[in-house]
């Protein structure tokens, strides 16, 4: 299988959207009228979820004339903030059919089809013009990518000059390799965690200034331990996203994943860059 192929199989279940209609049955709302903030805990693929796209969102200035690209948009739940919270129009693009399909769904329902769109297709070779948006932004995508470069490059080629990107990412960090299976990945084979000052000269390679970087394992580990004390209390998980989407493997995927994060394997980092202008 092509590294495409093992990617998407990893994040495909074939019934996503019967397991989250049943999701948010048990939660008490309406699959047919669902909001913003009742699909968050599932739609929003990363860790921390939304208060992590909120953390992003708070960096920008984005005015509702701007086209911004999502790069790797999953279940389409930071496309749908972004559009939401600055009125601007947002196309996301991700290899998962199944994503692809859930998150237009999800667009309908919540009427935001005018500003929001997805494709199915591979970030390292999008299907949009050079020069297309304002801005760009990816959570959690590049730890699938193996060639950093070309994935920073295709995403220079279709912004402005100019125009924004922020990275929301998981970066190598000091402690090791995290273990298998992670929610990004089964097996060694399909992760590419790349450190923070890889990840900032890389993108100094393709044409892009870096602003500012971010590391973010403290927020991490207390929204973390906010989720606990909420199971404990008798609730559930504040991001369900995870359990949503890999059923079974979930379990040691979100395990592995608390360790890395715990012992600096993986470290959450946010870098906000900008494409030279002119
Ligand atoms: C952990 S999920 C994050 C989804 C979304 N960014 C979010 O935060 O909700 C990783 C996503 O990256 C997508 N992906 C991985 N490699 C990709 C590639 N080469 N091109 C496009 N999407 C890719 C996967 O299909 C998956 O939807």
């Amino acid at each position: 299988m092509s590294d495409a192929g093992a990617i998407s199989a990893h994040y495909t279940s074939g019934a996503l959207l019967a397991r989250l209609e049943a999701a948010l049955r048990e939660d008490g709302v309406d699959p047919r009228r669902p909001t913003l903030e009742a699909l968050a805990p599932y739609d929003h693929f990363h860790g921390r979820g939304l208060e992590a796209t909120e953390d992003m969102a708070g960096l920008l200035r984005v005015a509702a004339t701007d086209h911004v690209l999502d790069v790797g948009s999953g279940l389409g739940g930071p496309a749908r903030y972004m559009a939401r919270r600055f009125g601007c129009k947002v196309s996301g693009i991700d290899l998962t059919a199944e994503f692809c399909d859930v998150a237009r769904h999800l667009t309908g329902l919540l009427g935001l089809e005018e500003r929001v769109s997805v494709s199915q297709g591979d970030a390292l070779a999008m299907p949009y013009g050079e020069a297309a948006f304002d801005g760009a932004y990816s959570m959690n995508v590049s730890m699938n990518i193996a060639d950093k470069c070309a994935l920073y490059r295709e995403i220079h080629r279709v912004l402005r000059p100019g125009a924004w990107l922020i990275l929301s990412e998981a970066a190598q960090g000091p402690g090791g390799e995290p273990d298998f299976p992670t929610p990004w990945a089964r097996t060694a084979a399909s992760s590419f965690l790349a450190s923070r000052d890889e990840t900032c000269e890389n993108l100094a390679a393709s044409g892009f200034a870096i602003e500012s970087v971010r590391e973010t394992t403290e927020a991490a580990l207390a929204y973390g331990a906010r989720s606990r004390a909420a199971v404990e209390a008798g609730g559930k998980p504040l991001h369900r996203a995870v359990s949503l989407i890999h059923g079974a493997l979930a379990e040691d995927a979100m395990a592995n994943s608390a360790r890395a994060l715990r012992e600096r394997r993986a470290v959450p980092i946010e870098i906000l860059c900008r494409k030279a202008s002119g």
